[in-house]
């Protein structure tokens, strides 16, 4: 049977680990990456048992800034094209500019939003040569707000990972290539790791529960947009809502509740 081949970054936990469930039961053969080996392993395990689909696991850091052509060089060698990327791995950085280290900060640019454009650059030939592309980079709410004390590049660099969704996608149309397609997914709070990792569980379980929203509708929005060809989503009534606000309210009013709002979890130790 010949399958499509979806390549998701951060597939071991979180929203990534629901684009690998769902693009599973959509039929799809996966390539799935993150650091953590073992947790790959298991949810190719787990996906192979569950739907049949071929699922080959590649474990990178894409800090390192080498990662994204080793992982395409990968692939090439075992003759995978891909037809749909996900660009998902990502984290928060707690802090302020000025508390936080230089590396650190490059490390999160490189992670964030080198290796999703540079993935982008690498597979998009493959894509056009097929007719056919299917580009979902995960960006956040935090891409619509106006910018906050504290993780001071997290909202700099989803609201470039937006723009840039919305140049591919312009362009894929411009040069005739009315099947390949880029969306930006931006999610408000969601169920995952995240808040774990990056420290602000105990402030971020204080919001509101009608805030949050499980993985599993978040990943079904970005799969259903990118299909239609739109170039951002926005999942869930009430992040719809934050969204439109951050558009019409004044602007001194969007920036004093976002100030406001994300201080409420925001760390600026
Ligand atoms: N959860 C939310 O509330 C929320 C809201 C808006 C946007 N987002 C975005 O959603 C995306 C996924 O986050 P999540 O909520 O699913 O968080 P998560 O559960 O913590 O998952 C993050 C994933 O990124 C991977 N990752 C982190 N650093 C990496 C590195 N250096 N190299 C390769 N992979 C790396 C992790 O894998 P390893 O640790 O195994 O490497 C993990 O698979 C992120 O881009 C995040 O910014 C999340």
């Amino acid at each position: 049977m010949n399958r499509r081949l979806c390549l998701i970054t951060g597939a071991s936990a979180g929203i990534g680990a629901e684009f690998a469930r769902q693009y599973a039961a959509l039929g799809w053969n996966l390539v799935l990456t993150a650091r953590r080996d073992d947790r790959l392993q298991a949810l190719a395990g787990e996906l192979r048992a569950q739907h049949g689909v071929d699922v080959t696991v590649i474990a990178e850091d894409l800090a390192d800034p080498g990662a994204p052509q080793r992982l395409v060089a990968a692939l090439d060698a075992q003759g995978l094209g891909v037809d749909a990327l996900v660009n998902n791995a990502g984290y928060g950085l707690p802090g302020t500019f000025f508390s936080t280290r230089w590396e650190d900060q490059a490390a999160f640019l490189q992670v964030l939003y080198t290796a999703p454009i540079e993935l982008t650059h690498r597979l998009l030939p493959g894509m056009a040569a097929r007719r056919f592309g299917r580009i979902i980079n995960v960006a956040s709410l935090a891409g619509y707000a106006p910018g906050s004390a504290g993780h001071t590049l997290y909202a700099s660099v989803k609201a470039g990972l937006i723009k840039f969704s919305e140049s591919v996608n312009a362009e894929c149309s411009a040069i005739g290539q009315s099947d390949i397609h880029c969306c930006a997914l931006c999610p408000g709070f969601t169920w995952s790791e995240f808040h774990d990792v990056n420290g602000t569980r105990s402030e971020t379980n204080k919001m509101p529960k009608w805030l949050w929203m499980e993985a599993a509708p978040v990943v079904a929005a970005g799969i259903e947009a990118v299909n239609r060809g739109q170039p951002v989503v926005v999942p869930g009534a009430a992040n719809k809502v934050i969204a439109a606000l951050t558009r019409i309210l004044p602007e001194p009013a969007v920036r004093a509740l976002a100030g406001s709002q994300s201080a409420r979890y925001r760390r600026t130790d």
